[in-house]
């Protein structure tokens, strides 16, 4: 009897042991990056809503505070595809289930320290979703990026919202995470075809571009989706021009037009 006992209580020591320092088999991981403070409250979002564990990628030199020493700084390093150096660039990504990855839209891409953070952990093969914040858009256009540096991922999908509309990514989140890696195509709505922009899609398209002058969009044609809950996305293909001097360039401007209250722009993504 004595000898069963003692068996017993090293069987319940060795469980104990192999299982200190192990996470759940469903535990996610959050790692982001940010430079002024947005893609963190939408990071601590996606943690408090999984209850994952977070994780905020350092620079060892952190990008100056001048907005326009940022971007110059960033371009040069964008434009040779290099990474910014992290104080903590590896992470003990082993034992989770899912890393969602967070990041502001750089240039359209992302941003050099998410390439250093790439360039210094193994994803292939490892479930990824990610989130971004940006100014006018470019989730599109990010992810891309992230697909050409991690191929082989298992990318469930992706979610980005503007600075500017921060406050609705409670919401936002919910749904996206309830639809996560759902194909259902017949759930998808159907958009309509194409068609040029006219007079009557005027009011729509100026409510909901008030504040981005700085893109100059000229709009050409114009796609609705008109969903079940009374609300419509209309997706304007447009001229814009970026830059003063710069040519104009292809873009598609999603705009949402909610059941009730103004219509806001979504995302932009150059064609
Ligand atoms: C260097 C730089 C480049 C940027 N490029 C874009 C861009 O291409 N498209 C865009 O919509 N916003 C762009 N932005 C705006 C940021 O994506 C946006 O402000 C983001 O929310 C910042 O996130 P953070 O506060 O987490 O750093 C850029 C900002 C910087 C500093």
């Amino acid at each position: 009897m004595r000898n069963f006992i003692r068996f017993a209580l090293l069987a319940v020591l060795a469980a104990l042991i192999s299982s200190c320092g192990r996470k759940a088999p469903d535990t996610d991981l959050i790692v982001y990056y940010s430079q002024t403070g947005n893609t963190e409250i939408l990071a601590k979002l996606f943690a408090e809503k999984l209850n994952a564990d977070i994780f905020r990628l350092e620079c060892e030199t952190p990008y100056p505070d001048s907005f326009e020493e940022t971007i110059e700084e960033s371009r040069k390093e964008i434009e040779e595809g290099l990474g910014r150096t992290l104080v903590n660039a590896q992470a003990s990504l082993d034992a989770y289930r899912t890393i969602y990855i967070g990041y502001p839209v750089w240039f359209g891409t992302i941003p050099p320290p998410l390439t250093a953070f790439i360039a210094e952990n193994d994803l292939q093969g490892r479930n990824i979703v990610l989130f971004c914040t940006y100014g006018s858009g470019g989730v599109k256009s990010s992810t891309k990026s992230f697909k050409t540096a991690v191929p082989d991922c298992n990318l469930l999908g992706s979610y980005g919202i503007a600075a500017r509309r921060l406050d609705a990514a409670g919401a936002e989140v919910d749904e996206f995470l309830a639809n996560l890696g759902k194909t259902d195509e017949q759930d998808a709505p159907s958009c309509s075809e194409p068609r040029p922009y006219a007079d009557t899609d005027q009011a729509i398209f100026i409510e909901a571009t008030e504040g981005y002058g700085y893109l100059h969009l000229t709009p050409v044609m114009v796609a609705v989706e008109e969903k079940a809950d009374g609300s419509s996305v209309w997706f304007f293909t447009c001229e814009s021009s970026m830059r003063e001097g710069m040519p104009a360039v292809n873009v598609e401007a999603c705009i949402v037009k909610p059941a009730e209250g103004k219509a806001y722009l979504k995302s932009m993504e150059r064609l």
